[in-house]
């Protein structure tokens, strides 16, 4: 199939790439000239794993291709993707970049075309679109579909590929076909092919993502009462897992959830949910506990250094939301080092994705190309994020002085062992 994605950036990007692997040929098309003439060039804009290499080799074959020229990206093919942005502006997506798209494919519509929203849309934005594209001339030649994406960043190949579920929201049996015959190869390997309503599979993205929010604050919350009575959260996570009905997974307790969807989405969901009159008391709830852990772990942080944060020397161990990804967005490690220099701490951080800019305006903080660098002599080491690489770390040869602490918010460390090698060990709900 002739496939167009508009927007190359996370989800248009990878989406162009696994749908050119499965044997179609894809137009990727951006507005932005730096960024195509970066990939026409080989050069992945973006960090994920193995993305690079499925951009190069179906570019090699010929099946993926990069342009500026939207309107004939558009008129070439059967099936546009809108992968554009929708920011956040009061608590509401700002829809501008998806209606320019779908008054350009207006403009180009000379065939029959499926026009598919990834891009994260609000409930009803479907209608919307059909309402902008229908007139007289435009009769039969269109279908509107959700298709949300439910991709993690750092598996977002392995996501794509083997999903659990596709869900495709449209009461065109015409425009159904067409999308299950293109998501074929995928369903083969079992994936569930979900057919819905339109208005249905917008809901389902927001509510999904809304449901893994509540597990991740549910579980943090329960971090921090075993924290209090003495019981180890991992142990609760696995007893409460292994109940098929709730599940095991998103049940790791840490720092509060970031990115670019969760902290999103739960509020425009909310916003959502007030245009309809709905109160979504839990969801707000949720949003609101999320919120109040980033203070709660920076007193912890205090406790731990004995309510002094006088040009104590601290090391972050990973700063972006989560690992496996170089993106900063609603990191909650954003909210905790501003408080922590606030206090008079002294900032060192290694990161596997390298220098952050987000840190540019704030003073006492040092970026650290190399881990030893970072914590040597530091009082106290952050693990922030569950990179492998900090996995196995042998802290007395990096820190190389007595009496530093560790604050394990991954849990990656078993705090016995840490006890016997006499380390001063801390972790989330343990
Ligand atoms: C998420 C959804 O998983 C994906 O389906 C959606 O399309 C986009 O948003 P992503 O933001 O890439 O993906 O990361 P995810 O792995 O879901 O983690 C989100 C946040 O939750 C991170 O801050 C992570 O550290 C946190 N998390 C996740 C936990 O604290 N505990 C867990 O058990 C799982």
């Amino acid at each position: 199939m002739k496939i167009c994605i508009i927007g190359s950036g996370y989800v248009g990007l990878v989406s162009g790439a696994c749908f050119s692997d499965l044997g179609n040929k894809v137009i990727c098309a951006d507005k932005d000239k730096v960024k195509i003439n970066k990939l026409n060039n080989g050069i992945v804009p973006i960090y994920e794993p193995g993305l690079e290499e499925l951009v190069l080799k179906n570019k090699k074959n010929n099946r993926l291709f990069f342009s500026t020229d939207i309107n004939n990206s558009i008129k070439q093919s059967d099936i546009i993707f809108i992968c554009v942005g929708t920011p956040t502006k009061n608590n509401k997506a700002d829809l501008k970049y998806v209606f320019k798209v779908v008054n350009n494919i207006k403009k180009n519509l000379n065939k029959y075309k499926i026009i598919v929203t990834k891009s994260t849309v609000p409930v009803t934005t479907g209608d919307k679109l059909e309402a902008m594209l229908n007139s007289k001339k435009n009769k039969n030649k269109f279908n509107v579909v959700s298709n949300p994406e439910f991709l993690r960043e750092g598996e977002a190949i392995r996501d794509f590929l083997y999903p659990d579920r596709v869900v495709v929201g449209t009461d065109s049996k015409k425009a159904n076909n067409i999308m299950k015959n293109l998501y074929m190869p995928i369903i083969k390997k079992r994936s569930r092919y979900f057919q819905t309503s339109r208005r249905a599979a917008e809901l389902i993205k927001y509510a999904s993502n809304a449901f893994l929010a509540t597990k991740i604050s549910y579980i943090n919350e329960i971090a921090n009462l075993c924290e209090k009575s003495d019981i180890d959260i991992k142990e609760v996570s696995s007893g409460i897992g292994l109940d098929q009905r709730i599940g095991e997974r998103f049940l790791r307790a840490g720092p509060s959830y970031g990115g670019s969807c969760f902290p999103k989405d739960t509020r425009a969901l909310v916003t959502t949910a007030n245009r309809f009159n709905t109160d979504l008391s839990i969801v707000k709830t949720v949003i609101k506990s999320n919120n109040n852990r980033n203070k709660l772990l920076t007193s912890k942080i205090e406790k731990i250094m004995n309510n002094n944060l006088k040009n104590k020397k601290i090391t972050f161990l990973g700063v972006t939301f989560k690992a496996g990804t170089d993106d900063m967005r609603e990191s909650s490690s954003l909210k905790i080092i501003p408080k922590l220099i606030k206090k008079g701490s002294l900032i060192k951080y290694y990161e596997p994705t390298g220098y952050k800019d987000e840190f540019n305006k704030l003073k006492n903080i040092k970026y650290c190309a190399d881990i030893n660098e970072a914590c040597k002599y530091s009082d106290l080491l952050i693990i922030y994020t569950e990179w492998n690489e900090f996995k196995q770390l042998n802290f007395k040869n990096l820190v190389k002085k007595n009496n530093f602490k560790i604050y394990d918010m991954r849990n990656l460390y078993s705090p016995d062992l840490m006890k016997k090698k006499n380390i001063n060990y801390f972790c989330i709900g343990r």
